[in-house]
């Protein structure tokens, strides 16, 4: 059942390119130049109408919601926000006909994820829910759904989830752009085509596996750490922060890499691991600097960047990743691998019950 693999997550791990192909299949048109999504009931008038999206989710499925908000604000230009499902009926958001909430749950079955969406309802908003399983409660009680097509996932750390939500928050993006004309063809035929790409990049990725685990090993010495991105990177560095606490029990955290001087610069000390994600272009300058500011505190830095930026960052880290190019806006659907192998085979070195970590329930249906 785990094919050959030693653990369900790093079969799930592998089982990515897959997951991202069968989640695009049927949902781009033959020309490559439009997204199709027929199982939404939402018309393309209620669509325009929406001036507002909120979305709502738990633990992996927000960060998976984080790249979202990012995805629709630069494709559409409506403003989105993301909130913790336990915290937002507790808030008094505020939610109007014209808002979009969209709930993502991997299991359908996050029992604050499904309050949620029951309180948007209550209060007269459109619920668009992205999961994995057909016939989960939030599937059935959303108004509109898009599935994600990862396959079932045992593992509790959740990964192929995670990375097919990203395509559908891709796919939902363009389309919704489409419909009201921020992108137009050829704008989306490129995203299109960096899409499609992804599946094969992915494989090139697990093919370096092997450096990931090095590294790995390293960290699996150290009591904390942290990982520190800029714009779509500190949400995927929110994402491997999780994915290394959940698994291998060591402390870190996400920090978006200018806050640092705000306080946690404090915490870095000699040999202090440091994963910094460089994958935005516009923003790799700033982070260059903000790399500096915790080596010259003593930390040892991993840099993910892009093919073609490791000589150049290569003066700045102690180690490299360097992940295939891809559209800005995409990059987590590859920089995530990385990260997950990281806290995989962390857990490994540990000797750590990798799919079943203590303390934790793959689906949690309590408040
Ligand atoms: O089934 P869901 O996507 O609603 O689950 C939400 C979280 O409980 C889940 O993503 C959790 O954070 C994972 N174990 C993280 O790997």
């Amino acid at each position: 059942e785990k094919a050959g693999f030693d653990h369900f997550m790093l079969k799930e791990i592998h089982e990515q390119p897959k997951a991202y192909r069968d989640t695009m299949l049927g949902r781009i048109s033959e020309d490559g130049r439009s997204v199709e999504l027929p199982e939404l009931k939402m018309t393309a008038e209620q669509l325009k109408g929406i001036n507002r999206v909120h979305i709502v989710a738990c633990g992996t499925a927000l960060h998976a919601g984080l790249v979202g908000k990012n995805v629709i604000e630069s494709l559409v230009r409506v403003p989105v926000e993301t909130d913790v499902a336990s915290e937002y009926r507790y808030r008094s958001p505020i939610i109007t006909p014209d808002t979009l909430v969209i709930v993502v749950s991997q299991s359908g079955e996050t029992a604050d994820t499904l309050a949620a969406l029951r309180e948007a309802q209550r209060c007269g908003a459109r619920v668009l829910a992205i999961t994995n399983v057909v016939g989960s409660s939030v599937a059935r009680e959303a108004d509109d759904v898009i599935i994600t097509l990862a396959g079932p996932e045992i593992a509790v750390a959740s990964t192929k989830a995670y990375s097919s939500q990203l395509i559908a928050f891709f796919l939902f993006g363009l389309y919704w752009a489409q419909t009201v004309g921020t992108q137009d063809d050829s704008a989306a035929a490129q995203v299109l085509a960096a899409m499609q790409a992804l599946p094969e990049q992915v494989e090139k990725i697990l093919a370096q596996a092997e450096t990931i685990k090095e590294v790995a090993e390293s960290i699996s010495h150290h009591s904390s750490l942290f990982f520190i991105g800029r714009g779509v990177d500190y949400a995927v560095a929110m994402e491997g922060s999780l994915k290394l606490k959940e698994i291998s029990y060591i402390h870190s955290e996400a920090y978006a890499a200018g806050e640092l001087k705000h306080g946690t610069l404090a915490l870095i000390e000699e040999g202090t691991p440091v994963i910094a994600l460089l994958t935005q272009e516009d923003l790799y300058e700033k982070m260059l600097s903000n790399i500096k500011e915790t080596k010259a505190r003593g930390a040892h830095v991993l840099g993910i960047v892009n093919e073609g930026h490791e000589q150049e960052t290569a003066k700045s880290v102690d180690r490299l990743f360097a992940i295939p190019r891809t559209l800005p806006l995409l990059t987590p659907a590859l920089s995530v691998v990385p990260l997950q192998l990281l806290s995989y085979y962390a857990s490994l070195a540990l000797g750590h019950d990798v799919d079943k970590p203590r303390n934790l329930a793959k689906s949690v249906t309590v408040e």
